[in-house]
């Protein structure tokens, strides 16, 4: 190897391992018992035997991969019924699958915006979003979080463009599990005539009557221009979306995006059980209401205990604690009495905001919730 290059790789590790903020891989057992309060499985569908069953009869009737990139033959007829089904209940006309959320969103925003376009992004979106931000070309502003004020004074502030204003938000955000108010920015939309991409990738199975997301939930339904969302969290499954009112976006993603033409596209089996998925997911409107209970009941218990969580009922809840070296102190802890949790440090979270990202699934029992605050009281740092 060379040596320059080995010399700048060991300085750049051996700084973060300064910091405590060094990243190791560690592979997770198919028996390890622990409660997983950690992934983004929050229906419990990647187990749900519908799923699985549709997945595996896929696996048979069309092998183990695509075995292609989408333009050559890896497009297949159960990627196609998916992307309508993911349309029609999400309230769009046009969908298209893509290999992963990451893909879809820097597909997204690294090819629709162009030089000369304004991009007004949220300063917690996520790091898939920026990417494709950052290759844009377009001239990107960043406005305070879940500030609609501030985006609402930059468009002000904003001379008319000959370029395009695009507004990118999350519906619930990964790190902090919360939400803007999708109402309000919906009637932003109408008034200053941007484009609104939205990722509704936690958001998915967790609101809405059907489980279509927070557009749903919030009463405005297919309200943005562009949705991303995944098959890899609430939906069980793995894998992503993009939908469009206009046909254009589709295409345009057909014919330029490199994350879709130059891949091997998703197996059909992934496709299959998101398409299972959201089947099962369609049919889990009680159980969304009690997930949302859940979700207060568990920030309340949290709060109790002395821990400064925010309110609100999505599945992600920040328990906010500070220090990178303190945060690995109590997931340390916490695995050891049984639960798997990870540690969020920067530079995935802000400075100094390093937290326990709890993640709700179905199923957990109260016990649970008990369990893990006695096991948060106990830890010593
Ligand atoms: C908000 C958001 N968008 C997109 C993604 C990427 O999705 P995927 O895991 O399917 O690549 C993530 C993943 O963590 C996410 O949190």
């Amino acid at each position: 190897m060379n040596a320059a290059l080995l010399q700048r790789l060991r300085m750049s590790l051996a700084q973060r391992e300064g910091s405590t903020l060094r990243r190791k891989l560690s592979a997770r057992s198919s028996t390890d018992a622990r409660v997983n309060l950690a992934d983004n499985d929050y229906l419990g569908l990647s187990r749900d035997p519908a799923v699985v069953e549709a997945g595996v009869a896929a696996l048979h009737e069309w092998g183990a991969s695509s075995s292609a990139s989408p333009l050559v033959t890896g497009y297949t007829e159960l990627h196609q019924r998916l992307e309508q089904t993911l349309a029609t209940w999400q309230g769009y006309e046009h969908g298209l699958v893509m290999n992963t959320g990451f893909a879809a969103n820097s597909a997204v925003l690294g090819g629709l915006p162009k030089k000369g376009d304004l991009i007004l992004a949220d300063r917690l979106v996520h790091a898939s979003m920026l990417d494709g931000i950052m290759a844009s070309g377009a001239r990107l502003r960043r406005f305070a979080h879940n500030d609609l004020d501030a985006l609402e004074l930059m468009l002000h502030e904003e001379p008319a463009l000959e370029g395009v204003i695009f507004v990118v938000t999350e519906s619930v955000y990964s790190m902090d599990g919360d939400s803007p108010d999708l109402k309000r920015l919906a009637s932003l939309r109408q008034r200053f005539g941007f484009c609104w991409v939205l990722d509704e990738a936690h958001a998915t199975g967790w609101y809405g009557a059907t489980g279509s997301g927070l557009q749903e939930e919030q009463g405005v339904f297919a309200a943005a221009d562009i949705v991303v969302g995944t098959l890899g969290k609430g939906l069980g499954s793995q894998g992503a979306y993009v939908l469009s009112h206009a046909p254009e976006v589709r295409d345009a993603l057909i014919n330029f995006a490199g994350e879709f033409v130059y891949s091997t596209y998703l197996a059909p089996s992934c496709a299959a059980a998101a398409l299972a998925a959201i089947g099962r997911v369609k049919a889990l409107a009680v159980e969304r209401i009690q997930l949302q209970a859940m979700s207060h009941a568990w920030r309340d218990a949290l709060l109790d205990a002395g821990f400064a969580v925010p309110s609100g009922d999505s599945p992600i809840i920040p328990l906010i604690l500070g220090d990178a070296e303190i945060t690995l102190k109590y997931a340390t802890a916490l695995r050891a009495a049984g639960f798997m949790v990870s540690a969020i440090r920067p530079p995935t979270v802000p400075v100094r905001t390093g937290r326990i990202r709890i993640s709700l699934r179905r199923g957990l029992m109260p016990q649970v919730l008990a369990d893990f605050t006695a096991a948060l009281k106990g830890v010593r740092v």
